[in-house]
């Protein structure tokens, strides 16, 4: 949820913090921070608000000034957004950057009380960590921070200076990621790679349980028990243009536009002569031939992702898929059995409710197969099976080519099981494999042709205060991805409803001038959702259908239609999803909202 960067190095510390905060801000930003060792004594800056208060702040009253420092962008979890609650927190000679939860800290707080330490300034967990590092620190730093991780139950990453080891910085990783960057003659922390991509592609990844020492430029680790550990140095395969907006005005927009391009580095890899080929991740015809039961699990956008593949796989592969909330999911005792798959969706691969599955896998004789986009994520790690989605680093909290992927995979999923089952032949894959192969440039064409109609359209939206999308079958699953993507940046209150539960409750919502926005791909189900869009209007409506380029729709129906490419039907949401997408970003703009930083949102959602 949080982001935390550290540095120690030959350049301006403050720069450096400032500079790879910025690419975490997606991370949680709610107040920032840093503490940089200046003149051998730790300064610390920090404020409530974006980073750029923070910035405003330091060109006020002053900038730390030197070469070893720790930062933090935060996303509230205990205490409110306040100057007082920013990190980084201290004790008396230790200072701490955090990101993750710590679930036992009033034990450990009335553990500090009942010990004379009562100097708690802030409401924060975090604070009570600094003070117990403060507690027990004798001078050895690597022995205190073993000595605290025996203590600390939850998930977390720290970034720590002590006063009385100038120029040094220290990190350590429980769950939450951290990763370690090596320069030429220095050093970096960070939650992500992109952090420290303008300085170095090279970093190490750090594991449950290691300490990271950063001193003169070059970094040494060691495990929990405090035994040296021998790491492999990764490279990047992301540059840093990747995680710029590259001349597009957000994030969210430039993402919308790498689908096509995301799309295909993710599928061409898993096909091989006009068929799918699974392979290079694990997963062959002879695994995906016995599979009984599927279940989908994941939060969000991916969870959504997971909806279309159940229709998908259900319709292709006969084989019966359900999709839960991870959160749901883990607590609900599901029964898995022994020749069933569980697919975890997750973008960041560290979101907390969906990793939890994995252990709950792990305890039956289930499978799991990962479809995660960061590489060495947690979720990507743990799982039996892995498929890398390639979308690049996504950095807008609104999750669009990431989706985009996740469907793709989907697919290639349904496609592959399909055929290893016998349910679908070799021609018929290869016809479905070639119609996925033709989607980038589809997505293309879509954007062009559909780009000025949202544009408009999304003006007749932002006075709305609710609105439904709705749809039937694959529109249905792919409507409440239109819903949450609209709710979360534009601040719309927005359901998403199979068109044909409507008039079981949720129509006596429907009044003048409310805006449906109507999702009819499925030619197969077209006359209903018609039927269910002219319920609507009778009502007072303002209609908004998305469809193909020849459906037909009675002028009656329709306020506005946004029409797409026709593709075959089984993949038309990946082409409908585009107006959503879109939809959704110019009624954000025009409301002049933050895009890529929508309130109460961090796009890595790493607690509970
Ligand atoms: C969607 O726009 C959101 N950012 C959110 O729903 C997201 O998809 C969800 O938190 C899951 O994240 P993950 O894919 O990283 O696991």
């Amino acid at each position: 949820m949080c982001g935390i960067v550290g540095y120690v190095g030959p350049r301006d510390c403050t720069d450096v913090l400032i500079s790879a905060l910025t690419k975490l801000e997606y991370r949680g930003y709610d107040s920032a921070g840093i503490a940089v060792f200046e003149n051998g004594k730790i300064e610390v800056a920090k404020s409530k608000g974006r980073l750029t208060d923070l910035v405003k702040k330091m060109e006020k009253e002053g900038k730390p000034n030197g070469h070893a420092g720790i930062g933090h962008t935060r996303w509230a979890t205990h205490g409110e957004p306040s100057d007082i609650n920013s990190h980084p927190h201290s004790g008396r000679r230790v200072t701490i950057v955090h990101n993750g939860i710590i679930e036992n800290y009033k034990e450990l707080k009335q553990f500090l009380i009942d010990n004379e330490r009562t100097e708690f300034l802030s409401d924060t967990d975090t604070e009570v960590v600094a003070q117990l590092l403060d507690f027990y620190y004798e001078g050895n730093p690597i022995r205190c921070i073993r000595r605290v991780l025996h203590e600390l139950r939850g998930s977390f990453a720290l970034g720590i200076v002590f006063a009385d080891r100038p120029e040094t910085v220290y990190a350590v990783r429980c769950e939450s990621p951290l990763i370690v960057g090596q320069g030429k003659g220095e050093a970096f922390i960070a939650s992500d790679v992109p952090a420290i991509l303008k300085y170095t592609k090279d970093y190490y990844l750090l594991e449950y349980g290691e300490i990271a020492v950063l001193k003169n430029g070059s970094v040494t680790f060691c495990d929990f028990h405090g035994r040296m550990v021998e790491k492999v140095l990764k490279t990047a395969d992301w540059d840093e243009d990747s995680a710029e907006k590259g001349g597009y005005p957000h994030y969210m927009i430039k993402e919308i536009h790498e689908q096509p391009t995301a799309v295909k580095t993710t599928i061409t890899p898993r096909i091989e002569n006009g068929m799918p080929n699974l392979s290079e991740c694990g997963i062959t015809p002879e695994t995906l031939r016995d599979i009984n039961n599927i279940f989908i699990v994941a939060c969000g956008t991916a969870m959504h992702a997971g909806m279309v593949g159940k229709y998908v796989i259900e319709k292709l592969a006969r084989t019966s898929v359900t999709v839960d909330i991870a959160s749901e999911f883990r607590y609900r005792d599901p029964l898995i059995g022994e020749n069933d798959l569980v697919i975890i969706i997750s973008q960041s691969g560290e979101t907390a409710d969906s990793k939890a599955v994995l252990n709950l896998v792990r305890e039956t004789k289930a499978k799991s197969l990962a479809v995660v986009n960061v590489k060495g994520s947690s979720i990507a790690r743990d799982a039996d099976m892995v498929i890398y989605t390639h979308a690049g680093p996504e950095i807008a909290v609104a999750s669009t080519k990431a989706y985009m992927v996740q469907l793709a995979v989907m697919y290639l999923l349904a496609f592959e099981i399909a055929y290893a089952k016998g349910k679908i032949d070799e021609k018929e894959c290869r016809e479905l494999i070639a119609g996925l192969q033709n989607i980038p440039e589809v997505i293309d064409k879509t954007i062009d042709a559909v780009v000025d109609e949202c544009q408009y359209i999304s003006t007749k939206l932002i006075t709305a205060d609710s609105l439904l999308y709705i749809g039937r079958g694959l529109d249905y699953a792919l409507s409440m991805e239109g819903s949450l993507k609209l709710k979360e940046i534009s601040y719309i209150h927005s359901e998403s409803y199979a068109a044909g539960e409507l008039k079981h409750g949720t129509i006596s919502l429907v009044e003048d001038g409310m805006p449906v926005i109507a999702v009819a791909t499925q030619n197969t189900l077209l006359e209903k959702t018609v039927s269910n869009i002219k319920e609507v209007k009778a009502r007072g409506a303002m209609t908004i259908v998305i469809c193909d380029e020849y459906t037909e729709i009675d002028e009656d129906a329709a306020d506005y239609l946004i029409r797409v490419p026709k593709i075959s039907e089984v993949l038309m949401p990946m082409v409908a999803t585009v107006p959503m997408q879109l939809l959704a970003y110019y009624t954000a703009v025009n409301k002049g909202n933050d895009v890529d930083k929508p309130r109460n949102l961090a796009k890595s959602v790493t607690v509970e």
